[in-house]
């Protein structure tokens, strides 16, 4: 089997941060506008008055501080709570597509090529903001790779599972080098008027170049070990936006065409499913989970994360093992496993194991064995 690594990673930051008290402060003015709006209705019990959101409920909850959006604009003003991102014109770079190709050049830098190198573009991320032309045909454009480029969806797990469709692409003989990009832009999704929900979400764009493994020019390129996606359907992380939604006119703004879930559920549901899913790819690769210098995993809770570690590796595990970086980011969907890689592969040595894996809505699951070359 042909030898596949990955040779390089970027990470796009917004430029705008958004603090735990910010988004409180801005819910808690939209639920005094809400109450004082429905006060006789909520006197006769018609409407149930809205609680207050906290930062220490956010902090403790989710391990969340802060996250960052391409446009505060809006998401804090609270007759508005969205990020009013004007309409582009066709002619315009998409925002995801402008997202995606700072990220891109960072990973080929990293990666010592040029973006005439890479023969194959994947973007894969939660949403696109457009059905077509794919966003990653755009940025094949934009930025003069060669090849082909589409676009995939698989929310939380779209950044691992389009590694996995890169790493075959190579084997299969259809690319020599691709990169996978993940402009997650979840803002104009994230449902700031949920208590349950308004905290989750950050903007971010991640990338990594996957190449046949003697075509790598860059010395801190990893060997791809060990794959494997599995899916269950569940609906307990949803959004119903999608392009049929004009078709019913009365129903095309309701909360649920915005991201909503049924947190505590998925907490418990997806927990064992992560354990079986890695113990099988484990006890395949005949791998322990102490031969792991790190866990680069996907950052939608903290607490989850630590089940995650306390499970594979017990306790007494230092921090560094497996890093946090949603307290910064929040959850970024498919890009968080990939940031935690970005910042945190420098001190690998020849032959260090790492393990790349994310987790989220389909229910989904990703993870890939890294070994440093
Ligand atoms: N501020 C203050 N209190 C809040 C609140 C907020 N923003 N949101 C909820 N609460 C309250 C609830 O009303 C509830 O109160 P009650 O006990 O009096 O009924 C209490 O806090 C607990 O709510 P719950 O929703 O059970 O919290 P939780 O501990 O499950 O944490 C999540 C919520 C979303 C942080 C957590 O469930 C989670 O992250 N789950 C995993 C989700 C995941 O991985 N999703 C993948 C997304 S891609």
């Amino acid at each position: 089997m042909k030898k596949v690594v990955i040779s390089g990673s970027g990470l796009f930051v917004p430029p705008h941060a958004i603090s735990n008290d910010e988004l409180v402060d801005s819910y808690n003015a939209y639920v005094d506008l809400f109450n004082q709006q429905h006060e006789s209705d909520i006197g006769e019990g018609k409407v149930t008055a809205l609680p207050y959101s906290s930062s220490e409920f956010i902090n403790k909850a989710s391990g969340i501080n802060s996250r960052y959006v391409m446009v505060k604009e809006g998401i804090l003003d609270p007759n508005i709570m969205m990020p009013l991102i004007a309409d582009q014109d066709s002619s315009e770079l998409s925002m995801q597509a402008s997202m995606g190709i700072e990220a891109a050049k960072q990973a080929l830098e990293q990666a010592k090529l040029q973006a005439e190198d890479i023969d194959l573009v994947i973007v894969a991320c939660a949403y696109t903001q457009r059905a077509y032309p794919a966003i990653a045909i755009e940025i094949q454009q934009a930025l003069g790779t060669k090849g082909f480029a589409y676009d995939m969806l698989v929310a939380c797990s779209s950044a691992t599972f389009a590694i996995a469709n890169a790493v075959n692409s190579i084997r299969g003989g259809m690319a020599n080098r691709v990169l996978v990009i993940n402009p997650e832009l979840t803002s104009p999704q994230s449902n700031f008027k949920d208590r349950d929900s308004h905290f989750i979400f950050g903007d971010v764009a991640t990338a990594v170049v996957v190449e046949k493994q003697e075509l790598a020019h860059a010395e801190n390129a990893f060997n791809v070990l060990s794959m494997n996606c599995m899916t269950e359907f569940s609906s307990n992380i949803r959004s119903n936006f999608g392009f049929v939604n004009r078709c019913d006119p009365d129903k095309a703004d309701t909360p649920d065409k915005l991201f909503h879930q049924q947190g505590r559920k998925v907490f418990k549901e997806l927990l064992p499913r992560i354990y079986q899913h890695l113990d099988k790819q484990f006890e395949a690769e005949q791998i322990k989970p102490e031969e792991f210098k790190r866990l680069w995993l996907h950052q939608a809770n903290i607490n989850m994360n630590m089940f995650v570690v306390k499970k594979l590796l017990g306790d007494n595990v230092e921090a560094t093992t497996a890093p946090i970086v949603l307290d910064k980011f929040a959850n970024t969907a498919s890009a968080g496993s990939i940031i935690a890689f970005h910042e945190n592969k420098a001190d690998f040595v020849t032959g260090d194991l790492g393990l790349l894996c994310s987790f989220g809505a389909g229910y989904s699951i990703g993870s890939i064995v890294l070994e440093k070359c």
